[in-house]
């Protein structure tokens, strides 16, 4: 194993598992959408979420089976490497079970410094989303920035918790941050929202409760767009707000979201 692995391989693996498993979620049969339920009734994993993820986990096993796994289905692995991989199998799980666009598969590599690469697949737009840590972000290829628009004019989206006491409080901030901005936008994946505010098609985002596995590659696709991206430290599940913005509205909308 590689002392220092160079990141670009370390994104070619997040990439080939990722577009592995979008093609098995996407390309499943209908009847194979079992859910279960995970910490509130809105809060669903279907059997592809497992597939998903179990899939992802092999083919990050054998490729370097002493890096840690954390996946949002299962347990963890500890890294004998000092690297981990971060595994959202389907983020959007109720877009991908009502047939709606918009869910993605999220993986992302971490070292104690943080995200090292990162991967968010949508396989509805068959769109890929990259970055390696300090070399600018992509999407399919092409390397991506985020927008300049003015509050007024942005927008912004955000997600909701399956929590329903943290939704009241989620309702409480939007009535502050609806009449400033030009629009809101709840797209259903935190992954590909990062995502959005990275190649400038929403330009902020904000959500509070949001796990790791959620976010770890979003943001540093995010980041490396050149968005201001605060509370995306990396470690325990967290339980407070992450905000991407492109730098023209995060001064005024930063208050709004207290
Ligand atoms: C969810 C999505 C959603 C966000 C939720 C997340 P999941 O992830 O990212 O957009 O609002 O907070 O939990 O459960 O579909 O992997």
């Amino acid at each position: 194993m590689t002392a220092n692995p160079d990141p670009r391989e370390l994104l070619g693996l997040a990439r080939r598992a990722a577009h592995q498993a979008g093609a098995l979620v996407k390309n499943a049969p209908v009847h194979s959408l079992d859910t279960a339920t995970k910490s509130s009734p809105t809060d669903l994993v279907s059997e592809m979420d497992r597939a998903s993820e179990e899939l992802i986990r092999g083919i990050i096993r054998r490729a370097r089976p002493d890096d840690g796994l954390i996946g949002e289905e299962g347990g963890s692995k500890p890294s004998e490497s000092g690297l981990s991989w971060l595994v959202d199998p389907i983020d959007g799980t109720v877009n991908y079970l009502r047939g709606l666009p918009n869910y993605s598969i999220s993986i992302a590599v971490v070292s104690e410094q943080g995200a090292m690469a990162g991967v968010v697949y949508d396989p509805t737009l068959d769109e890929t989303f990259t970055a390696i840590d300090g070399h600018g972000a992509a999407l399919n290829g092409n390397p991506i920035t985020c927008s300049s628009t003015a509050l007024p004019r942005a927008v912004i989206g955000t997600g909701f918790s399956y929590s329903a006491a943290r939704r009241a409080r989620q309702a409480q901030v939007l009535v502050g941050v609806l009449p400033a901005v030009g629009d809101i936008r709840r797209p259903g994946s935190a992954a590909v929202s990062l995502c959005w505010v990275a190649c400038g098609r929403l330009d902020g985002f904000f959500e509070t409760g949001l796990k790791p596995w959620d976010f770890a590659a979003g943001a540093l696709i995010a980041r490396e767009s050149g968005a201001d991206v605060r509370g995306a430290e990396l470690g325990e599940p967290r339980d407070e707000l992450l905000v991407a913005s492109a730098p023209s509205i995060t001064a005024d909308l930063y208050p709004l979201l207290s």
